[in-house]
């Protein structure tokens, strides 16, 4: 009962900040009569609907934008934005590149019963981010009309943050089946992307089951920290050794005390080609190519979880290759279920959950599946608040029995941020540069 207060007082505050942007951001009602409207924020543009849609933004730069002295003017003019909102240099807006420059490329491999669940991943992706992105989908055959149909429905302004390409699956190196095989159909394709993919610079790679709660371009500022010898970035597989898988039970090398967990792969494929790998098979350096299937075929036998095995693997003998991330970028239940364990999200939130073990579909996660449903059902064109946060609280706070459930916070307070953003973002752009055509 206490734990049920605790929850519902803190959500309801966090609520209460959040009404008063569903009433500026609710633009089908008209303003409820009589609240006086606060007057540093800005208005929900000027009278137009403004559901929050991806398309009605502008992708906007990356990083903290510097103040812009004419924006500060219109602010003063207007007295509508609030001063310290993060503010977008408008000129900047006009002058920027072609939005092809800006890409960010994403590539998830899909076969068997995961569309609705890669489609779900896909939308995450476009809600939040800022900059636009292709994706890369590798799927059987059969899938392949199905997603054409899927991308059909979803609104042309989201059409303008995206484009696809399928991909069937295939192996250019070994036997192909023999790849198939490993662990589960597909996820041997991963490994190589890098040859597939010859003309794509860098790529984040994830799961089906993966949901993003920030925008990609977030997580696509890693690639810029890289040093000179890190090509990819993962989080660990687990955070305390005792209780880690690959610390227990793995019969193979392993990155660091608790191996990665490869569902969340940020890659910089350029150098991923360039590079001579170290290994335990000829003193001389392999190429990615050349050292994939002897390795495959050397650990084989003792290899588990197929493809995130290898690239344990290959990271153990190149550790100065890999860069590592914290675990709010690569969320599970086992960062949960057993008490909380990754600090980083206890600090700021997780920024990517990842619902492996199937938790979105069955019933013993419903922190986990509450997310997933959500974003599944959330038509585009509605209002953040309304059709996602809201329910998104609704649902979690049925999962307080669970210990994952027992932490709003850690899994509310990103979302919440990225909903902010977004919103202040749409406001910025509507009464900013809009307004001047
Ligand atoms: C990837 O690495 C190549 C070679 O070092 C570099 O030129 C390129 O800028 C890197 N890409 C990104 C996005 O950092
Ligand atoms: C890059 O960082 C990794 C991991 O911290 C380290 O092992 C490697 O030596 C660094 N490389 C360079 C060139 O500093």
């Amino acid at each position: 009962m206490r734990i049920h207060c605790k929850l519902l007082a803190s959500l309801l505050c966090l609520g209460g900040i959040l009404v008063l942007y569903l009433f500026l951001g609710n633009a089908e009602d008209p303003p409820a009569r009589g609240t006086p409207k606060p007057h540093d924020l800005a208005p929900t543009g000027h009278g137009r609907a403004l559901p929050l849609t991806p398309g009605h933004f502008k992708p906007v730069r990356e990083h903290q934008p510097q103040k812009d002295p004419s924006l500060k003017k219109k602010k003063r003019r207007r007295g509508e934005i609030k001063a310290n909102w993060p503010s977008v240099r408008d000129q900047e807006l006009k002058k920027r590149p072609p939005i092809a420059e800006e890409w960010m490329h994403l590539a998830v491999v899909t076969c068997g019963d995961r569309l609705e669940e890669t489609v779900t991943m896909l939308k995450s992706a476009i809600l939040f981010s800022r900059k636009c992105i292709k994706f890369h989908i590798f799927a059987e055959d059969s899938l392949k009309p199905e997603f054409e149909r899927k991308f059909k429905e979803w609104p042309s302004a989201a059409s303008r943050k995206y484009q696809y390409k399928i991909y069937p699956i295939t192996f250019s190196v070994g036997n192909a089946e023999e790849w198939k095989k490993l662990f589960k159909p597909c996820a041997a394709q991963r490994l190589f992307l890098s040859m597939i993919l010859k003309d794509v610079d860098s790529l984040l790679y994830v799961d089906t089951d993966v949901l993003f709660l920030r925008p990609l371009d977030d997580i696509w500022a890693f690639l810029h920290q890289f040093n000179d010898t890190q090509l990819a970035a993962m989080a660990p597989e687990h955070e305390i050794p005792k209780i880690g898988w690959y610390s227990r039970f793995a019969r193979h090398p392993f990155y660091g005390t608790t191996g990665l967990n490869s569902g969340v792969m940020l890659m910089n494929l350029t150098r991923i080609r360039m590079t001579q790998f170290k290994n335990n098979m000829i003193p001389a350096g392999l190429t990615w190519e050349e050292m994939l299937h002897p390795l495959y075929q050397k650990y084989k036998n003792y290899i588990t979880w197929g493809d995130q095995d290898l690239l344990n693997i290959i990271f153990y003998f190149n550790p100065e290759n890999l860069y590592v991330f914290p675990c709010q970028w690569n969320y599970r239940p086992d960062h949960c279920m057993y008490g909380s364990n990754c600090k980083t999200a206890e600090d700021e939130g997780v920024s990517i959950l990842h619902g492996n073990r199937g938790v979105y579909h069955d019933d013993k996660q419903p922190a986990f599946k509450a997310f997933y449903e959500v974003i599944r059902d959330y038509p585009f064109d509605g209002n953040l608040y309304q059709s996602m946060y809201y329910p998104l609280q609704t649902k979690f706070l049925e999962s307080v029995h669970t210990l994952c459930g027992r932490i709003p916070q850690v899994f509310l307070k990103q979302i919440e941020k990225t909903m902010k953003k977004l919103y202040e973002r749409r406001v910025i752009v509507h009464a900013g540069p809009h307004s001047q055509d």
